[in-house]
Parts: C-alpha cells; sequence; structure tokens
C-alpha cells in the first residue's frame, strides 16, 4: 500500500552534510511530492563550510541549483564543537568524486527560517538532520515561529536505544545540547525520529554494490557517499537516519508513535545530551504537540526511497 499525496510538502532542510544528510538531500529533491524551498547548514558532522559545500556539491550533482543554500551556525550554543568526521570521512561525504559547486551559499540561515515561516505560517515543515543549533537560533530571534511553522521534524534522539556518540546519546542532540532542550520545550507539532527508527532502516553494501554498473546521478551518488564507509572500511550496511526523517516528514503513516514531553538532560555529567521521555504505563498519557517514534514500516519506508531515487537494488 502506498500513500497518495494529496499535495507538496513544501519543506526546508536543516542539514550537516554528511553522508546520511546527502541522501535526505536526494530523497526531498526527487521526490514527487516535496517541493524543497531551501536548505539550511550547520557545523556537525564537520564544520560549517565544508557542511555547507557538501550540501552545494550534491545538490549541484542532482540538478538541483535553483534550491537555495543559506549557512548558519558556525559552533552549537554553549558546547564545544564535536564533529563526526570519523564516520563521515574529514571530507563529510565519505571521500565522494563529486565537482565542487560553482554556486555559493547566502548567510545567516536563522534569519532566513525566521523570515521564511512569519511570511508563510501554517505552510513549511522544518526537517532538521543535524544539530539544532540554527532551530534554537531562529527561536531566539522571534519565538512567534512555534505558531507559524506547519511542522517540525528531528533526526535526532534516542528513547529505547543506546546512543551512538555516548551510552546515552545520539549525535544530533549530543552535539548542542542547549539548542536541543529549547526545541523539545517549544509547544509546537514537533515529530522525534530517533535511533529506535533510524537504525532499522538501513542501505547495505550488497544492494550499494549491485548499483554498479547504474550511471544515473542519483545511482552516483549513492555509490559515492557510501563507499567509504560500504567498501574501504567494509561496513555491512549503514542506517538511513536523515532519510527517514524526510520520509517521515512526507508520509507519517510510516512511523507508529507516543506523544509526550521529550527532555533533553544537558547537566548530567554521564547523561548530557540524553532524549528523556517517559515511557512507564501510568495511564493516559498527557497531552503534548511532541510525538516519538517508536516502530517503523521498514520495507514501506525503503520503496519510496529507492523509488524517488529511480534506483532499486533489490532487483539484483
Ligand atoms: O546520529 C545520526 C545523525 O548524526 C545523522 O544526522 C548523521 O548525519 C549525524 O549527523
Ligand atoms: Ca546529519
Amino acid at each position: 500500500m502506498s500513500t497518495v499525496f494529496q499535495e507538496r510538502k513544501r519543506i526546508i532542510l536543516v542539514v550537516d552534510t554528511g553522508v546520511d544528510d546527502a541522501l535526505a538531500l536526494a530523497l526531498a529533491v526527487r521526490h514527487p511530492a516535496i517541493q524543497l524551498e531551501a536548505v539550511l547548514t550547520s557545523c556537525g558532522n564537520v564544520g560549517l563550510e565544508l557542511a555547507t559545500a557538501n550540501t552545494l556539491r550534491v545538490l549541484d550533482w542532482l540538478g538541483a541549483t535553483d534550491v537555495a543554500v543559506i549557512a548558519g551556525a558556525e559552533c552549537p550554543l554553549e558546547a564545544s564543537f564535536v564533529d563526526a568526521a570519523y564516520w563521515h570521512g574529514v571530507d563529510g561525504l565519505g571521500g565522494a568524486q563529486l565537482p565542487a559547486s560553482q554556486r555559493s551559499a547566502l548567510e545567516d540561515a536563522p534569519g532566513y527560517l525566521v523570515k521564511r515561516l512569519l511570511a508563510e505560517p501554517g505552510q513549511i515543515t522544518v526537517v532538521c538532520t543535524g544539530p539544532l543549533t540554527n532551530l534554537a537560533l531562529a527561536l531566539r530571534r522571534d519565538v512567534g515561529i512555534v505558531s507559524r511553522v506547519k511542522d517540525v521534524v528531528v533526526m535526532g534522539g534516542a528513547v529505547q536505544m543506546p546512543g551512538n556518540t555516548t551510552p546515552t546519546a545520539e549525535y544530533n542532540i549530543y552535539a548542542d545540547p542547549e539548542a536541543a532542550a529549547l526545541v523539545f520545550n517549544q509547544d509546537w507539532p514537533l515529530t522525534m525520529v530517533g535511533l529506535d527508527v533510524t537504525q532499522q532502516v538501513v542501505l547495505t553494501a550488497d544492494e550499494v554494490g549491485r548499483l554498479a554498473g547504474e550511471t544515473s546521478p542519483e545511482a552516483v551518488l549513492v555509490r559515492e557517499v557510501t563507499r567509504d564507509l560500504l567498501v574501504v572500511k567494509g561496513m555491512e550496511s549503514m542506517a538511513l537516519h536523515d532519510p527517514l526523517a524526510v520520509g517521515v516528514a512526507l508520509d507519517p503513516t510510516l512511523v507508529q508513535t507516543l506523544s509526550g514531553q521529550v527532555r533533553v538532560e544537558t547537566r548530567g555529567e554521564y547523561t548530557r545530551g540524553q532524549t528523556v521521555f517517559d515511557l512507564r504505563p501510568r495511564g493516559p498519557r498527557p497531552a503534548s504537540n511532541t510525538r516519538v517514534c517508536l516502530q517503523v514500516d521498514v520495507s514501506r519506508f525503503r520503496r519510496m526511497f529507492f523509488n524517488a531515487l529511480g534506483v532499486f537494488p533489490e532487483a539484483g
């Protein structure tokens, strides 16, 4: 069963391009039911300059030269900058051989986000696939965005799973816990797409291997950005963390969620960056605009992803 979309979902994507951010960009650019309004960048997997250059490279490689890129936060609100280059490579794209973009990014992502959300109330979905610094800075500029955004989807956090950066913290939250706390403490429609579901959605080395003969820009992108992880490092698979956040923004029926407040730990000596969500069975859950994803329809999302990119590794 696939969902029929009534109108295109207007998305502003906030990234720290990285390997899976690149695949999320590809899904956002290629899915016919998504209108990618703009892409905002921040430090995260790699520094701001590289994350921004990578975002431009991926968009241009896919021919999306009309999608504006706006650079944002150079560093977290208070935390020391911790990158994830060990995973994404020092270039942030796993050594992908993609031409550099000839375009430049605009500046002031938080200011751009405030301007767009206030100008088009109820129209725009914000999908964050990196640290939440830009979104927190936008809130500090004008908290009025809380009532103007259509909805917010965050790839980040973990509730029933261990972290991937510390025993209790997932990277995007750990990278800027103060920003995440500010974002999760707002009363706006927010869906947390955490490791509980993203770890279930993987792309395997075998599947990418079956794209070897493909020459489409999408197949080349998938091969190039995953080569370091799936070939050089020899990993069997990699999680499609960021693409799933885009998929959930487009089709919330992909996931099963529980509503409730998520608190971000900012002071714990051993738990800083943990997303705390009360799962205790204590009768009716208190009303909340926050939804936490706990289960995902893996095959339906993978079908969405591969169909949008026009690559079909399962066919092999
Ligand atoms: O924990 C996974 C998240 O951290 C993904 O967004 C990945 O790109 C890294 O930023
Ligand atoms: Ca990311």
